[in-house]
């Protein structure tokens, strides 16, 4: 996605930008409320209805409007938070246990957190607006890297470190055993009687690294993700965030550009 230079509060107006996206950022409503916006032909663009939420606008320019009240566009926002132990990354949460989106003061953007980290994992996440970045992130197509510290119960051979690498055979929501992707591992060295694992991963699914150092016996009993790409929680008290910078915006931005040369599917 295109966008103009960042300004001092870290976002970015965005100028091409998916319609659905655009309204749901500007909060008009969540994404299911905006799609029944768009089919109600409540949305107009430069005064022709438009319902098609995947229609590409220009957002600084063409006037958008929702129930007949012009929407403006909301400023792009990346922030890189280092997420503590005792926080979930879902924004609502069945238990009603604190979530990610409550440790950013200041922030008035609306955004999402990229990915998700378990409740009891620490480290560095990418919370954004940018949806469009945000799935070339997540979706395990593109083969966006994240590297995690496992420290686990024994300490594991070079053998089962290697399973790690080739892909073990691991659970997945239905119950059903799928082999993951091939991976880097490497053994860190140990800490009171637990091993310490570096991984690197290409997909995310849930508790992917917890399932993985089960399936070759050595269960997780703490996990950091130190990289998100390039991005480290360098700098970051657990619980603290900053505003990414235009850099690393652009880095990031490369990465989508290249990723979104092959469509992933729906
Ligand atoms: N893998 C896991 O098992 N948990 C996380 O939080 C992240 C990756």
């Amino acid at each position: 996605m295109k966008t103009v230079p960042a300004s001092p509060s870290g976002g970015a107006l965005p100028l091409e930008q998916n319609l659905a996206q655009f309204l749901a950022n500007a909060g008009i409503g969540s994404r299911r409320q905006v799609s029944d916006f768009l089919r109600a032909g409540m949305v107009t663009v430069n005064g022709m209805v438009e319902r098609q939420g995947s229609r590409v606008i220009q957002a600084r320019t063409d006037a958008v409007k929702c129930n007949s009240k012009r929407i403006m566009p909301v400023p792009l926002v990346y922030i890189l938070l280092h997420k503590p132990l005792g926080v979930v990354s879902t924004l609502d949460d069945p238990e009603n246990r604190p979530t990610v989106l409550g440790l950013l003061r200041g922030v008035r953007e609306r955004v999402y957190p990229v990915g998700r980290l378990d409740y009891n994992t620490t480290g560095v996440m990418l919370l954004t607006n940018d949806g469009d970045l945000a799935l070339r992130l997540t979706h395990p197509r593109f083969g966006f890297q994240k590297t995690y510290h496992a420290h686990v119960e024994g300490v594991p051979s070079e053998s089962a470190i290697h399973k790690l690498r080739l892909g073990v055979r691991i659970p997945n929501a239905g119950g059903v055993f799928e082999k993951s992707q091939p991976a880097e591992a490497h053994f860190l060295g140990k800490s009171k009687q637990r091993g310490i694992i570096a991984l690197t991963v290409r997909e995310g699914r849930k508790h992917q690294v917890r399932k993985m150092c089960q399936a070759i016996g050595h269960p997780v009993r703490s996990l950091q993700r130190v990289k998100f790409g390039f991005l480290t929680a360098k700098g970051l008290a657990p619980g603290a965030w900053r505003y990414m910078t235009p850099d690393e915006i652009t880095r990031l931005q490369a990465f989508a550009r290249k990723a979104g040369k092959e469509q992933p599917r729906p």
